[in-house]
């Protein structure tokens, strides 16, 4: 797997992350769900930049301009719910996407263990296109893995591109094993290490609630 860190450098992305970090600016939903959205468009935008590109003419209303312009198909797949407003930011971007959503969950066994559940996914077909699979949140790395097992059903994506907000390190080891060697990660930054509950430590909390409200 071929890694991008892309908090790594010195960039406004640091201070997204920090908000949505932030005990006392993630209370705000609204902010929580734009940074969210805006590390989205960045990641994107780091992304794009490794996508095949080929020239197209351009007729302007005084000339032609000959522009490089991507050229496989995207199929943008998100995994509700907390993947919601990344997906947007992608989209803002990548708006001529084709978008697939995954339903997982943790349907836990007792306090510490838990199983991923695929309950219903809507997807175009994959078949040779782009994939761009985005989560927030990387922790065991169970439900990304999951998901795209079950999405592989419609055909076999000629690139893969994970992106997610926060990755575990054990998440990254986990997804690493399970993916093609050539499939890309963008992520906007690394934490060390989870917690008995697979939360990510320090992380940022629980993301589906922070975006969305808590669930029953
Ligand atoms: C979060 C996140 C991932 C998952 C990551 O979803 O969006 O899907 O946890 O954990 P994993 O890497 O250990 O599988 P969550 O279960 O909180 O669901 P929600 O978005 O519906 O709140
Ligand atoms: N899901 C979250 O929302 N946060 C974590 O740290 C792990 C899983």
């Amino acid at each position: 797997m071929i890694i991008h860190n892309i908090g790594d450098s010195q960039s406004v992305l640091n201070k997204f992350i920090s908000e949505i970090r932030d005990t006392s600016i993630q209370k705000d939903a609204m902010r929580f769900r734009r940074n969210i959205e805006r590390i989205g468009e960045i990641l994107g935008y780091e992304l794009s930049k490794i996508l095949d590109y080929s020239n197209k003419n351009i007729t302007t209303p005084l000339g032609q301009k000959e522009m490089l312009l991507p050229v496989n198909p995207i199929v943008l797949c998100s995994i509700l719910r907390a993947g919601l407003p990344l997906h947007n930011g992608l989209l803002n971007y990548f708006d001529t996407a084709e978008n697939a959503f995954v339903s997982a969950y943790r349907k836990h066994i007792d306090d510490t263990n838990f199983e991923i559940k695929v309950e219903y996914f809507a997807s175009p077909s994959l078949q040779g296109k782009t994939l761009l699979l985005a989560d927030p949140m990387l922790a065991t790395g169970g439900s990304l893995i999951t998901t795209y097992n079950a999405i592989l059903k419609n055909g076999t994506p000629k690139e893969i591109h994970i992106i997610a907000v926060i990755a575990s390190k054990n998440g990254i080891d986990f997804i690493e094993k399970h993916l093609p060697k050539n499939t890309h990660l963008w992520v906007a930054t690394v934490d060390d290490t989870l917690n008995d509950k697979g939360y990510i430590i320090p992380g940022l909390g629980d993301a589906g609630d922070l975006a969305f409200g808590k669930k029953l």
